[in-house]
């Protein structure tokens, strides 16, 4: 169980307040005091990773259709912020696509250390490329293999234990989530695959299995959980010791740990 506060990270940037996956709605999150941020990654048609959720466009902008079949310079084109009411007055460049290479410039350079979670969406869509060419590019960051002190954590999340294998097998010193809906029965045990040292189980899974996260302690894991928005999921969460949130609403959790 963790001693300390747990980690706050913003859900696709904090959904709740700003459109996701927009510059303005991390930069929002990191000026509101999370310690980190959440990030779901594709592949363009062209081979680059942007930070989108859906498979399709067409909730998140003013396109349509599907993100793999569109190059970056296509979907450079879209407005990702105008369809959310909290797009407001803010700089148009703030609410349009973002790569994940953009985005590690940004955090890298934000001022204070802060915490990238990268979920790779679908790996047996796009083979093994997705997490090749998150590798190649943390590479060039230099963070494939954290140090303390560096400016800008990266731990990568995903569903698929496939993922998880590919990224031990690409940096094996990264760190790694697996991500839990239902989970298989040595996984509720608090056994993770493929060297995966955090536990992230959606909290309808943590409210109906109430010794799972005890489990993950009992293995030696950290758990965060997603996507904890309310007071009573907090208040149990907290009740359980976990060592990360993962938050639509950051500044509310925030609120709260600073409150307590
Ligand atoms: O942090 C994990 C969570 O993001 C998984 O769900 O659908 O929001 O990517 P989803
Ligand atoms: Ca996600």
């Amino acid at each position: 169980m963790t001693t300390g506060r747990p980690f706050v990270f913003a859900h696709r940037g904090g959904a709740d307040a700003l459109p996701e996956h927009t510059l303005a709605a991390y930069l929002r999150a990191l000026d509101d005091g999370a310690d980190g941020v959440e990030c779901d990654v594709r592949l363009t048609r062209d081979g680059h990773l942007v930070c989108v959720h859906d498979r399709r466009l067409n909730r998140t902008s003013n396109g349509t259709g599907l993100v793999s079949t569109k190059t970056l310079a296509e979907l450079e084109e879209l407005d990702f912020g105008s369809w959310h009411a909290g797009a407001g007055e803010l700089p148009p460049d703030h609410l349009r696509l973002l790569t994940l290479d953009r985005l590690l410039t940004v955090l890298r350079d934000y001022g204070r250390p802060v915490r990238l979670l990268i979920e790779t969406k679908h790996p047996s869509r796009y083979g093994a490329e997705v997490e090749r060419r998150l590798v190649e590019m943390l590479r060039k960051f230099d963070l494939a293999e954290p140090v303390a002190g560096d400016p800008l954590h990266v731990t990568v999340m995903s569903f698929a234990a496939l993922a998880l294998r590919r990224i031990r097998a690409l940096a094996p010193a990264l760190p790694t989530v697996y991500l839990l809906e239902i989970p298989p029965p040595g996984v509720s045990r608090g056994r993770l695959p493929f060297g995966a040292r955090i536990a992230g189980p959606g909290i309808s899974l943590v409210r109906s299995r109430p010794t799972l996260i005890r489990n993950f302690q009992a293995a030696g894991h950290q758990t965060y959980v997603w996507t904890v928005n309310e007071e009573p999921d907090l208040d149990l969460v907290l009740s359980q010791g976990i060592d990360g949130i993962i938050s639509d609403r950051p500044r509310f959790v925030i609120d709260r740990l600073n409150s307590a």
